[in-house]
């Protein structure tokens, strides 16, 4: 039938599947055999969904031409899956550029945020900034986002701290969710810094009492979708207990848990995740081999985020132990005021040189297991049948090529 088809693209030189057989994510072996067609074409089905992926030849004899309504000829180009970037602060105001030159001048991240700067310094914007402005600056990013590749990204609350302002943020979350061409995965961060005038335990009572209860209404009445609950576990923020006080409330009101632990300071974070059955752990610069053996077997997600291990010249992740003990290693980008990166190609770029990850590897970090430390590998990350058809088309002839070595 003419037009039953929305897309074909046809002809790539080269397809990276990622995976097949519907695996939710890859391990290391897997990672460094991704599944590859040369000379092949794809078909996207009316509700946009791949509905058929394969050599060229056998896709032209399975599909008329006049059953698309449009046809893109990838000769000597290469498919990819859309990038997943598993980890964003995307939505605040102000910036924090001073704090750069105070970082170089030898300032540690803890130093400015104990200061009052850092965290709290884009809080004090972002309470003050409205829904829209705060909407128009978060478009332009996301729309930077895709422009590099990422077509399904994480997007957390967190500069709002009070439920006033972590709300206003949600609801910009979702405003994008419905208008934009992103697919986003929300996340709930309240617990991102002890907002002045109270502690850690204050705070802690404060979301589980009034901010919790009030996301389930609205989650549950459709007015905004969110999926995950994270926590800033760290010496001087949320400590162990506070942060398995909020994870645990924030999964009783079906919240996936997926949080920052292990970064500046060893916290058990990982243990912890593992036990409560987190989707996903960021950061862990600081994870010890209990944590590694426990997420390994939890088979929750290490989202690794070379950008901030770069900018505030931490100790790198140990990607290569990660992945040698059977975690299920993913990549995010961190774009937030102190970490200043849209492009995952960068971020690919950064794993592979200071974590020594594979080119292989960094691709199927940034897709089929980005999705899934979202819990989205379902719908995203690999190109197969039934999947959602977020696709790239790369004007190089080698899949890796234009990826990781022309950021
Ligand atoms: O993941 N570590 C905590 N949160 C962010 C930084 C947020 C900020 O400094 O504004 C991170 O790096
Ligand atoms: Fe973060």
């Amino acid at each position: 039938m003419a037009g039953e088809h929305r897309l074909l693209l046809h002809n790539a030189q080269q397809l990276v599947l990622i995976c097949t057989k519907g695996e939710k994510y890859l391990l290391q072996a897997g990672m460094q055999n991704l599944a590859v067609l040369d000379n092949a074409s794809v078909v996207i089905g009316k509700d946009g969904c791949v509905k058929a992926v394969g050599h060229a030849d056998a896709i032209r004899r399975q599909f008329s031409e006049a059953s698309f309504e449009k046809i893109i000829d990838c000769s000597g180009k290469c498919i990819l899956p859309g990038l997943v970037d598993a980890h964003t602060h995307p939505v605040w105001a102000g910036d924090r550029v001073h704090e750069f030159a105070m970082k170089l001048a030898g300032a540690s991240y803890m130093d400015i945020h104990q200061a009052g700067g850092g965290i709290h310094f884009t809080v004090e914007h972002t309470q003050k900034a409205s829904e829209e402005e705060l909407f128009n600056t978060f478009r332009h990013r996301l729309l930077r986002m895709l422009r590099a590749g990422t077509t399904l990204v994480e997007c957390k609350s967190g500069y709002g701290l009070n439920l006033e302002t972590e709300l206003k943020m949600l609801r910009v979350i979702e405003q994008a969710r419905q208008l934009l061409d992103s697919n986003i995965s929300s996340t709930y961060c309240g617990a991102h810094s002890v907002p002045k005038g109270k502690n850690a335990t204050e705070a802690t009572d404060d979301i589980i009492n009034n901010h919790l209860p009030k996301l389930k209404e609205l989650n549950l009445n459709g007015e905004i979708h969110v999926n995950n609950i994270d926590v800033f576990c760290e010496k001087g923020v949320f400590d162990l207990n506070c942060t398995r006080r909020i994870l645990q409330a924030g999964k009783e009101i079906g919240l996936q848990i997926n949080f920052h632990g292990d970064e500046l300071h060893p916290m058990k974070s990982a243990e912890l995740g593992a036990e409560l059955g987190a989707q996903a752990i960021s950061h862990l610069e600081e994870i010890s081999d209990e944590g590694i053996a426990a997420m390994a077997s939890a088979k929750c997600a290490a989202v690794l985020l070379p950008t901030t291990a770069y900018m505030l010249r931490l100790k790198q992740p140990q990607a290569r132990k990660m992945l040698k003990e059977g975690v299920i290693v993913a990549l995010g980008s961190d774009f937030n005021p102190n970490a200043y990166c849209y492009s995952m190609p960068m971020v690919m770029h950064l794993a592979c040189v200071n974590m020594k990850m594979s080119m292989n590897e960094a691709l199927a970090a940034a897709t089929i297991n980005a999705a899934y430390a979202l819990g989205r590998s379902h719908m995203h990350g690999s190109i197969e049948n039934g999947k959602q058809g977020d696709l790239i088309i790369i004007n190089s002839s080698r899949y890796v090529l234009k990826l990781l070595f022309k950021t």
